[in-house]
């Protein structure tokens, strides 16, 4: 919980400026208790609306890190992975190989023979030629791998533009409208190395209302149906992705996730009924919904700027290397400064980030209490997103994340060092 007590900004109870004192700036902080509160609404909603008959699985593309696949697993989810280099991190800190769920429009030829080499339980296959390249892949090792199929159900989420995905011009999977659906799943029936299991589709990110999920679920019912009557293949497995909001500023409120999840069960078992199917096994795979709010990034304050009648810099010690979301989507946050949390939020600020950049801001026009070089400036929900995209351009390190583990912080990343900037150079 993230709450000011005595004017000083505090997680799970611990001051962040103790933090920063211990662990330095800038720095990710997260409560391990919020990340397991998630994962338990989830892991909970899917034992009471279906019985226990089906999985969340954490979309680890949110966070990917040994100590959060550590996390999600003794909470009982599985993870989608959609890289080699987060299934390694996944097998590495001992995720059991049936719970991961390998995605991906272009995997590579390594990554799937590690994934079957693994042992890795589903491979949500994009696209005819992965298809072809895994059946043929499975066979040269002696396997036989599951797969579901990315699909398209043409719904559109409102949301922003670069993270839709479920209409037909999208890069990822096949389009039920023009049976490129159909005819995948036609082919990998016939094909001896693969098993068809389930159907998966992912329709955006960061959606707030429930209606655009259910009548994705009744689309993917529908076209089970049809292919289990023209035929017949059985799909036992209905994916319906991740994508459920959170708050990152005023005014948006998201719906509890057992709210989602009991509504969406609903038109699941209304639909399956209709269509004379059994009710399939339901996989979520929520990402930032588990992760964003139970993070938060601590900066210290380097200078402040004003420019009469244009607008304040704040030049934050951080910045697009550990959260492009602004640069990219200019996707927005709220911010506060930690040692003075009690004071009102009265100064507008464009916080600007350390690069050689000019687009390089966390954002503009953010209330935050009055400002000075020293002081600590926390953004607030940072938890997704942001460690998992973060980057070295100008060669800066990337932050440690200090996680709050009952009432205590510890270390789960540390920080990068200038060696390790340098690791790989020649
Ligand atoms: N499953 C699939 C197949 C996905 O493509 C995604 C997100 C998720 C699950 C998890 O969605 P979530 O519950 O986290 O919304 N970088 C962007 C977000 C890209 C999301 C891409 N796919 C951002 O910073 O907003």
């Amino acid at each position: 919980m993230i709450e000011t007590v005595n004017g000083n900004l505090c997680v799970d109870g611990v001051k962040v400026s103790d933090i920063t004192e211990e662990f330095g700036t800038p720095c990710y902080i997260m409560s391990e208790k919020t990340i397991r509160e998630n994962c338990r609404k989830y892991k909970n909603a899917i034992e009471k609306y279906y019985g226990g008959n089906g999985l969340p699985l954490f979309a680890s593309k949110a966070f990917s890190c040994m100590e959060i696949y550590r996390i999600v697993a003794s909470e009982g989810l599985g993870t989608d992975v959609v890289s080699g280099g987060e299934l390694y991190t996944a097998l590495k800190a001992g995720f059991d190989p049936k719970k991961i769920y390998f995605h991906g429009n272009a995997k590579t030829e390594k990554e799937l023979i590690m994934a079957i080499e693994s042992g890795v339980g589903h491979i949500v296959v994009d696209n005819i030629e992965e298809l072809m390249l895994l059946d043929r892949l499975a066979g040269e090792k002696g396997k036989i791998a599951n797969i579901s199929f990315r699909i398209k159900p043409g719904v559109e989420a409102h949301t922003h533009d670069f993270v839709k995905t479920g209409q037909i011009d999208s890069k990822f999977g096949v389009a039920l409208e023009n049976g490129e659906a159909f005819e995948i799943i036609k082919t990998a029936s016939e094909l001896k190395n693969v098993k068809v299991v389930g159907a998966h589709c992912h329709i955006g990110s960061q959606i707030f209302d429930e209606d655009p999920f259910m009548l994705a679920a009744k689309v993917m019912l529908e076209f089970m149906a049809k292919v289990k009557n023209e035929l017949s293949v059985e799909i036992k497995e209905l994916n319906l992705g991740g994508g459920f909001g959170i708050r990152y500023v005023e005014g948006q409120n998201p719906k509890d996730y057992d709210e989602y999840m009991r509504k969406v069960s609903e038109t699941v078992k209304s639909e399956s009924a209709a269509l004379g199917l059994e009710v399939p096994y339901i996989v979520v795979e929520p990402g930032r919904s588990i992760v964003g709010a139970a993070g938060i990034t601590a900066y210290k304050v380097m200078s402040v700027k004003t420019i009469e009648n244009i607008r304040t810099y704040v030049a934050i010690d951080g910045g697009m290397t550990d959260n492009p979301r602004y640069a990219l989507y200019k996707s927005e946050y709220e911010a506060c400064i930690a040692n003075k949390a009690d004071k009102p939020k009265d100064f507008k600020a464009t916080v600007a980030g350390r690069c050689c950049e000019s687009g390089d801001l966390i954002g503009e026009n953010m209330m935050i209490q009055k400002p000075e070089a020293g002081d600590i400036l926390v953004v607030f929900a940072t938890g997704a997103y942001n460690y998992s995209m973060a980057s070295n351009y100008n060669r800066v390190p990337r932050l440690p994340v200090v996680m709050i583990t009952d009432g205590k912080p510890r270390i789960i990343v540390k920080r990068e060092t200038y060696e390790d900037i340098i690791r790989n150079d020649i």
